[in-house]
């Protein structure tokens, strides 16, 4: 049995659910959209009192959660697991909850009911799905399943060894251009938002112009609506090889290595626990205590 306290009030003022329309309101605005990975309830509370839009329990939950090297091997359950994780400590985000690899390629019907297991079963209020081609008539029939899509494409790291790896795309005229109608497909699709990650920031601003949906950029350039970056990456948690689009804002990691060493050393020397960490009892009830036992049989 724990003696924890409860999980402690976010420290920002309850507010209700942000709403998906105020997205594109803020496009139209000029006001930046602010979006972040997270894959616990502890990063969703952090996250939703920071202020932010949406939180994106990602895929790279594979990667930065559960120690795979890539993004593939993450499942619906697993992801399920996580998003729920998400959506009971957050007020105010839109939660995105990510279709992973095999979860929407194989039909429409498979990324419907899909979809619907991450509103249903995790509280997710949107979801996001990679790539365009097929992917295109996958998001009009979540769209048309009353779910809220939200594309990605560029560098699409579930197609990343059809990419040729995990490297900027749109860096020719031809591919830039296709980038362009696929950006415009999933509009018309029905997609809210567009995630463009590793795309050239001049590509990345005249899909963003020639768009009524907010684009959220990723190594994609400061002219996209919004921004977004994997919360390991930003916070100096994942002490794998960041790439370059990432702007690491602390170093977690290093202030939690400090922290256990320290731990390690306190206990194996004597100075944890301190008398401040330990719990007393009456001296008369210790005395009972000890005078009753029996001795100690080998
Ligand atoms: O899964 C993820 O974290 C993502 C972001 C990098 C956009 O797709």
């Amino acid at each position: 049995m724990s003696t924890r306290p409860g999980t402690p009030a976010p420290s920002a003022p309850a507010r209700g659910k942000l709403p998906l329309t105020d997205l594109a309101e803020m496009k139209r605005r000029g006001e930046k959209i602010v979006m972040v990975t997270a894959y616990d309830a502890p990063g969703a509370r952090l996250a939703d009192a920071a202020g932010i839009e949406l939180i994106l329990v990602g895929d790279t939950a594979a990667m930065v959660m559960l120690g795979h090297d890539s993004t593939l091997p993450v499942t619906v359950d697993e992801l399920l697991f996580l998003t729920r994780a998400v959506t009971r400590a957050s007020r105010r985000p839109l939660v995105v909850g990510d279709l992973p690899f095999g979860s929407y390629q194989v039909s429409d019907e498979d990324a419907v009911r899909n979809a619907i297991r991450f509103v249903k079963e995790a509280g997710a209020d949107v979801v996001k799905l990679e790539g365009a081609g097929p992917s295109v008539a996958r998001a009009a029939a979540i769209v048309g399943a009353g779910i809220p899509v939200m594309g990605h494409i560029g560098l699409t790291p579930q197609s990343a060894t059809m990419l040729g790896g995990l490297k900027a795309q749109g860096r020719t005229a031809e591919k830039a251009a296709r980038l362009r109608s696929d950006a415009l497909a999933l509009e018309a699709a029905g997609c809210f938002a567009l995630v463009l990650e590793a795309v050239p920031a001049p590509v990345a601003a005249r899909i963003t112009a020639d768009l009524t949906i907010p684009t959220i950029g990723i190594g994609a350039g400061p002219a996209c609506d919004g921004q977004v970056l994997v919360f390991h990456d930003l916070l100096g948690l994942y002490e794998g090889r960041a790439p370059r689009f990432v702007k690491q804002y602390a170093d977690i990691a290093g202030e939690i290595r400090r922290a256990l060493e320290a731990y390690a050393t306190d206990v194996r020397s004597g100075a944890f626990p301190a008398e401040q960490h330990t719990y007393s009892m009456p001296a008369e009830e210790l005395a009972r205590f000890e005078g009753a036992l029996e001795p100690a049989t080998l």
